[in-house]
C-alpha cells in the first residue's frame, strides 16, 4: 500500500531533477514574492520636475570628476515618465512585485524644513495603483541613498541625531499617504555598506574619511562610521515604532531593512581564520542587524572598537525592541578572510579590513572562489547564496527573508552592439545557480519570501554612472528604448515554472 502511494511521489520527485531551470523543486508556496529592483535616484529622471527638491546626489553628481563617466541621474532612465511602459515589461515577466525607492526630495523637499510636495505624493500613487491592477505588489525602500540636500546642508544629515526625526517624519508621510496600499516597508537599503563608502573612504557623498582612510579633505574621526550608523539604526527602530504604533494593525503591512550581505569563509582552516571569519560576519553583516535584533552590537566589535562604539541608551534599547518583520538581503558576492592579527596583511592580496583586524579576499593560492568579474564586489559563487540565508536564519531565529537584490553586472563596451547584449547568458548562469541555492536553502527549513532580480533595466550605477549594465533589460542610454535581453525570458519562465509547481 505504502509503496502505490509513493509511486506518483517519486515520479514527481524525479521531475523536478529535470526541470531546465532549476535543478529541484521550489519548495515554499504559491505567495512567494518574485520581481525585479530599482532605486528612485537610478531610475527615475525628472530631478527638479513637479517641486522635487535637491538631493545630496543631485549636488553630487553635478560636481565635475564625481561620477567616473561624467553622467548624472537628471534622467537616468526616466521611469518617472516612463512607469506605465516599465510596468508593461514587469508584467511580460510575469513577476507580481516590484522593488522601487521613494525619493525622499520629491515628498518633502527640504526635509523636515518645509511642506508635503503633492505633486510628489500624486507620482508615486499613480506608481502604486498601476502596479496593484497589474497585480504587481509595491515592494517600497524608504532610503536608497539620496536624501534631501537641505539636511546635509543645515547639519551633515546622519552625523546628527536629528536625523532620527528627519526619518520618522518622512517614514510616517509615507506610511501615511500610501500605507493602504504598500503591504512591505524597508527603512534602509544598506546602510552597513553605505556608511564606509561615505564616511570612511568617501566615495559617496557626503564624501567624507575617517582615520587613515581615503583622501579627502572632509571628516577626521575613526567614530564618526559608527556614528552614522548608529543613526541609522536609531532612525529605524523610530520608523518601526511609528508603524507599529500608527499605522500597523490597521494597514496590515510588514516592515524591514535590507542589508548587503557577503558569504564569507576562513581562507584556511586555522582558528585564526576562522576567527577572523567570524570578524568579518560582525564588522559586516551583523554590524546592524545585531543590535535590531539583540538590542546590542556584536561582541567582536565592542571588543575591538571599545569607545569608538557608540552605545545604546535604555530609551534607545526600549525602542530597538520594535525589531523588524522581516531581513531583506542584497547577495552578490563571497570571500575568503584572512586573519590579520597574528600575521601581517599589507602585502596580502584583497582588501584589509583595518577596524575588523581582517583582509577579506577572493583568491585562495592564486584560485578565485568562484568567476571574478570587472568589480571586486561581485564574483560568481552560487552556493554564497545558500550560506549566506541559512547563517542569517541560525543566527536570527529564522526571520523570515526576502532577497531583494541579488544579479550580474556587464561593463559597458562602446565595441558592443545592443544585439550583443542581449545574448547574456552569463546574467541567466549567475541567478539560475543562485536561485538553485535559495531553494536548497529553503529546502533545510530557511524561510524565505521572495526573490527580486536587480535590476529591471539597466541604469545609473552611482559612482560608476552608466558603465555597467545590470538590466534584465537593455537601454539604450541615447534614446532609453528599452529591450529585453534572454536574462527576461528566462526568468519569466523560471517565475511560471515555479508558480506552477508550487
Ligand atoms: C546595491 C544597491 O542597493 C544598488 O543601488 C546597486 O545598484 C546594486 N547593488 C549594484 O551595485
Amino acid at each position: 500500500h505504502k509503496g502505490v502511494a509513493m509511486a506518483p511521489l517519486s515520479l514527481f520527485l524525479l521531475m523536478c531533477f529535470l526541470v531546465p531551470f532549476s535543478h529541484q523543486s521550489p519548495p515554499s508556496p504559491s505567495n512567494f514574492l518574485f520581481g525585479t529592483a530599482s532605486s528612485a535616484y537610478q531610475y527615475e529622471g525628472a530631478y527638479l520636475s513637479d517641486g522635487k527638491g535637491m538631493s545630496n546626489w543631485d549636488v553630487f553628481t553635478h560636481k565635475p570628476g564625481s561620477i567616473d563617466d561624467g553622467s548624472n541621474g537628471d534622467v537616468a532612465v526616466d521611469q518617472y515618465h516612463r512607469y506605465l511602459e516599465d510596468i508593461d515589461l514587469m508584467e511580460a515577466i510575469k513577476a507580481n512585485s516590484y522593488r522601487f525607492s521613494i525619493s525622499w526630495a520629491r515628498i518633502l523637499p527640504k526635509g523636515r524644513f518645509g511642506e508635503v510636495n503633492l505633486l510628489g505624493i500624486d507620482y508615486y500613487n499613480r506608481l502604486i495603483n498601476a502596479l496593484l491592477l497589474r497585480g504587481i505588489q509595491p515592494f517600497v525602500t524608504l532610503f536608497h541613498f539620496d536624501i534631501p540636500q537641505e539636511l546635509e546642508d543645515r547639519y551633515g544629515a546622519w552625523l546628527s541625531p536629528q536625523s532620527q526625526e528627519d526619518f520618522e517624519l518622512f517614514a510616517d508621510t509615507c506610511f501615511k499617504y500610501f500605507g493602504d496600499r504598500v503591504k512591505y516597508w524597508v527603512t534602509f537599503n544598506e546602510p552597513n555598506y553605505i556608511v564606509p563608502l561615505s564616511y570612511r573612504v568617501g566615495r559617496f557623498p557626503p564624501c567624507r574619511c575617517s582615520g587613515q582612510f581615503g583622501n579627502c579633505s572632509k571628516g577626521n574621526s575613526e567614530k564618526e562610521p559608527f556614528e552614522v550608523a548608529h543613526n541609522m539604526i536609531l532612525s529605524h527602530a523610530a520608523a518601526v515604532d511609528v508603524y507599529r504604533n500608527k499605522y500597523q494593525s490597521e494597514q496590515g503591512g510588514k516592515i524591514g531593512i535590507v542589508l548587503h550581505i557577503d558569504s564569507f569563509e576562513p581562507l584556511s582552516n586555522s582558528t585564526a581564520d576562522k576567527l577572523a571569519t567570524q570578524r568579518a560576519q560582525s564588522f559586516s553583516n551583523n554590524w546592524i542587524l545585531d543590535p535590531i535584533l539583540f538590542g546590542k552590537y556584536p561582541k567582536e566589535m565592542e571588543m575591538i572598537l571599545g569607545t569608538i562604539l557608540p552605545k545604546f541608551s535604555s530609551n534607545d534599547k526600549a525602542k530597538l525592541r520594535r525589531g523588524l518583520d522581516f531581513i531583506g538581503i542584497n547577495h552578490y558576492a563571497s570571500y575568503y578572510v584572512r586573519d590579520c592579527i597574528l600575521s601581517v596583511c599589507e602585502s596580502g592580496k584583497g582588501v584589509t579590513r583595518t577596524e575588523g583586524l581582517y583582509l577579506q579576499t577572493s583568491l585562495k593560492n592564486g584560485v578565485p572562489i568562484g568567476e571574478l568579474t570587472p568589480f571586486a564586489w561581485l564574483n560568481v559563487y552560487p552556493q554564497g547564496m545558500k550560506k549566506v540565508i541559512i547563517y542569517l536564519k541560525d543566527r536570527y531565529n529564522n526571520t523570515p527573508m526576502f532577497i531583494t537584490e541579488n544579479g550580474y553586472g556587464n561593463l559597458n563596451d562602446p565595441h558592443l552592439t545592443a544585439e550583443e547584449y542581449l545574448n547574456d547568458f552569463k546574467r541567466i548562469e549567475y541567478m539560475s545557480g543562485h536561485l538553485d541555492n535559495l531553494m536548497a536553502a529553503m529546502r533545510e527549513g530557511a524561510d524565505v519570501r521572495g526573490y527580486f532580480a536587480w535590476s529591471l533595466l539597466d541604469n545609473f550605477e552611482w559612482k560608476s554612472g552608466f558603465s555597467c549594465r545590470f538590466g534584465l533589460h537593455h537601454v539604450d542610454f541615447a534614446t532609453l528604448k528599452r529591450t529585453p535581453k534572454s536574462s527576461a525570458s528566462w526568468y519569466k519562465h523560471f517565475i511560471e515554472k515555479y508558480i506552477t509547481e508550487s
